[in-house]
């Protein structure tokens, strides 16, 4: 029987955490650091998810048999490399493999020399030649900053003040230190999340979803972290599935064994339905957050047998098999979220809620439950339909109370 330590403390964790809960073979579970969600099915451990020779030691003391990373910066740092290293099996992207989340420009590179289809880009380290470029081409202009640099990301600039703001900040401030920028074709269309189990160039899909980013109904407001998804896209037909499976998921997993960078775990697809075809947005190099939530509980196989198949290099014992219902989940988030938002807000009424509650952010406080973070907790339906699942998740909600919590209400409305 099998310990397993899940790396990260969101909503995805919880979700990988869950999955994993199901899984006959595992009969215990470690999250660092977890939250207050994770507790209640695992050992919640307070270890950092980037203080990788701290983590290598508890799984070594533990005699952790399988280690799951949830984020991207766990991944980024090399988690992945310094557990093989020492012998030990871990789902998730070496270092070298995970550029293709955390450089833009080895993204962009890889799709051009292996015709991936993605928007056209020229990248620049020089601030006049950036605006020099820019200042020729159509607007509005997308700019992307290349390097770790939380917060400044990607700049749709609409006229070239905004262009020059944007590169002078990404260019000229030495506050993150000397940067790179990508400035890109602007695309228009639905966008959709395609995640994949990807060992080498085997690769096992799983549903589509689709997030939303912006605060408020209507997709208005500051954009977030994602404050809700679904699964089973209405507007994606099983032809442009299959294009994007062949021409963009297997030929990136492909061409990154060709470079001698394969890929061990998720690849995420954050994909566009443009009026010329499906292209890459952006690729990431874990598993989705919010999409895991809504995506992972229609998982019929074990994912045990995935995760161990993925970190081993070998086959799993069952092509991975999904539900064919529908999944919708809603996010309730601190108000003020994605700005400054208070936290220590009692939650109540939990024990209410029937379906699936995923935690974000929650802090259990001498047993009573309190928001600890923007995200704070997810509720998650299945329905026959997306009219079921909607009636279902919004009732769910009513269950909860708290002063200080928000949510959409029109999550799924490209779908009704
Ligand atoms: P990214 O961090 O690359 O996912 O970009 C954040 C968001 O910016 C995406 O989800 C898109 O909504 C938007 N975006 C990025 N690149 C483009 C593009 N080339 N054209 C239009 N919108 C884009
Ligand atoms: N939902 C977008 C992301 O996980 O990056």
């Amino acid at each position: 029987m099998n310990k397993v330590l899940v790396i990260g403390s969101g909503g995805r964790e919880h979700a990988i955490a869950d999955a994993l809960h199901r899984s006959p073979q595992v009969t215990e579970i470690f999250c660092a650091p977890g939250n207050a969600g994770t507790a209640a099915i695992a050992t919640n451990v307070a270890i950092k998810d980037t203080d990788v020779a701290g983590l290598l030691q508890f799984a070594k003391d533990q005699k952790v048999d399988l280690t799951v990373v949830g984020p991207e910066a766990a991944l980024a740092v090399g988690i992945v490399d310094a557990f093989r290293a020492e012998g030990l099996k871990i789902f998730g992207h070496t270092q070298a493999a995970t550029q293709i989340e955390s450089s833009k420009e080895f993204a962009k590179k890889l799709m051009l020399k292996y015709g991936i289809p993605s928007a056209a880009y020229e990248s620049f380290e020089d601030y006049d030649a950036a605006l020099a470029y820019v200042s020729t081409r159509p607007f509005p202009a997308v700019l992307k900053y290349d390097g770790l640099a939380a917060g400044k990301g990607v700049v749709i600039a609409e006229t070239l003040d905004e262009a020059r703001d944007a590169l002078k900040s990404m260019l000229l401030d030495t506050t993150y230190g000397k940067g790179k920028v990508i400035v890109e074709d602007f695309l228009t269309g639905p966008e959709f999340s395609f995640m994949c189990f990807v060992d080498r160039d085997n690769v096992y899909p799983m549903p589509l979803a689709q997030d939303h980013k912006r605060a408020f109904d209507g997709d208005k407001g500051p954009n977030t972290g994602g404050m809700g998804a679904y699964t089973s896209l209405p507007f994606i037909t099983e032809e442009d599935r299959k294009f994007a499976y062949d021409n963009i998921l297997c030929k990136t997993a492909k061409a990154m064994n060709e470079e001698g960078t394969p890929l061990s775990g998720v690849l995420y697809g954050g994909l566009m339905k443009t009026p010329t075809g499906i292209k890459v947005i952006e690729f990431n190099a874990r598993f989705g957050d919010p999409e895991t939530e809504v995506v992972l509980p229609l998982l019929e196989s074990d994912i045990y047998d995935i995760f161990m198949a993925v970190a081993t290099g070998t086959t799993p014992s069952q092509t991975p098999k999904w539900s064919d219902e529908v999944t919708m989940g809603v996010v309730l988030a601190s108000k003020g979220y994605p700005g400054s938002y208070e936290k220590g807000h009692v939650i109540s009424g939990l024990e209410n809620v029937e379906d699936t509650v995923f935690h974000m952010g929650t802090v259990r406080k001498e047993g009573t439950l309190m928001t600890n973070g923007g995200r704070v907790l997810m509720v998650v339906s299945k329905g026959a339909n997306h009219t079921e699942a909607k009636a279902r998740v919004y009732s769910e909600i009513d269950k909860i109370h708290c002063d200080n919590l928000f949510h959409r209400n029109d999550i799924a409305h490209w779908a009704l």
